[in-house]
């Protein structure tokens, strides 16, 4: 196969911050239950017309900058998104033309939920591997509480919306950048989070018993014991198959759906804080947009310093996830 190159990541994400003060405006709740499950004090969502695709075109701008590719270099686009603002034209569509990809680029759009960044990059990791694309640009953007059903306590408490974007390439020094990844999915289990569309059939047949409505339906505590019964043996892994020990990788950078089950993982791998990257407490469960939001911002914080190596992993609706071993090289973001 050949080497695939991290070459640019960036993100975005919404200026507008709800507090879980704000939400005991909507329900009954306080900070300090929803800080103690989740970890979580605020996060950012749209407002007004922004959507995700304002998000996720702010966020391949950045990464397409990062990475020293222009437009006219992109030769395919993924997108990942758990529920895009239109199912098309695509999210990945809509952003090549906003951005000015030429027309003809193979451009769609794939749904793994909170695991979609590493769908995706496996995806991407086939194509270049295979020498059919050279160039791609992966987008993660979601503008979740759009979908969020805001009189359930339950899932509300928990989503943001934010942007991640990635440019990977055929690597041109023999360095692959993905030292082991692994997706995986469970189709039996999927009832624990769903978003059933809203339709109806023909009016001329008989009706459906149930109408979907659109918004985010999760059974919370079947979630959680998926979440660390599974990802945690998952990541070692997929370190394992990278050939490194877990000692010898400088970050964790976990999905962020819950700050409890990212200390799952980080207590298998025996890792101290400085190596696991959590920003939760700000942005919420942005779904697949919040590894790339927390390795940008873990650099700018100076929490991560590139030129160095970590272990993403993320899980989510299907269920899904997977985790992938990966150089971050300088100048990336
Ligand atoms: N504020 C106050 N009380 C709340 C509440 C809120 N926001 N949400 C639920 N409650 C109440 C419930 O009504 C319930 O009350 P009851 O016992 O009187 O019925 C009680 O708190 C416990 O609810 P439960 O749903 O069992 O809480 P929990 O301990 O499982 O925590 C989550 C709920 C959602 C925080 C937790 O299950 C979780 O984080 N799961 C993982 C979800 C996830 O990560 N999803 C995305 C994956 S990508």
């Amino acid at each position: 196969m050949k080497p695939l190159k991290i070459a640019g990541i960036g993100y975005c994400v919404p200026e507008t911050v709800i507090t879980n003060d704000d939400l005991t405006k909507l329900y009954e709740t306080s900070d300090e239950w929803i800080f103690s499950r989740t970890g979580i004090k605020e996060r950012r969502v749209v407002s007004g017309n922004e959507t995700a695709i304002d998000l996720g075109y702010d966020a391949a701008k950045k990464a397409l900058d990062k990475s020293g590719f222009k437009p006219e270099d992109i030769d395919c686009i993924i997108s990942a998104a758990s529920a895009p603002p239109q199912l098309y034209p695509t999210l990945s569509c809509t952003l090549q033309a906003k951005l000015g990809i030429p027309n003809q680029v193979p451009a769609f759009d794939l749904t793994a939920a909170c695991t979609g960044l590493i769908y995706a990059l496996q995806v991407a990791r086939g194509f270049i591997g295979a020498g059919i694309y050279k160039t791609i640009l992966i987008v993660a953007a979601d503008n979740n509480s759009k979908i969020t059903n805001w009189e359930d306590r339950g899932t509300s408490i928990l989503f943001g919306d934010g942007a991640g974007a990635m440019v990977v390439t055929e690597s041109d020094d023999g360095i692959d950048d993905i030292l082991s990844i692994n997706i995986s999915a469970d189709g039996s289990i999927g009832q624990m989070i769903q978003t059933n569309m809203p339709s109806q059939c023909c009016p001329l047949v008989e009706q459906a018993d149930e109408v979907g409505t659109g918004k985010i339906i999760m059974n919370g505590k079947d979630v959680y014991k998926f979440a660390v019964s599974t990802v945690p043996a998952y990541v070692e892994e997929c370190i394992q198959k990278s050939g490194m020990k877990s000692e010898e990788i400088d970050y964790l950078i976990p999905h962020q759906a819950n700050q409890r089950i990212i200390e799952s993982i980080q207590n298998r791998l025996k890792y101290t804080d400085d190596k696991v990257i959590s920003n939760i407490k700000y942005y919420g469960n942005t779904s697949a947009a919040s590894i790339p939001i927390a390795l940008v911002e873990g650099v700018e914080q100076g929490k991560i310093k590139l030129g160095s190596t970590a272990v993403l992993c993320g899980f989510g609706a299907g269920m899904t996830w997977g985790a992938a071993v990966v150089r971050l090289r300088k100048g990336i973001c």
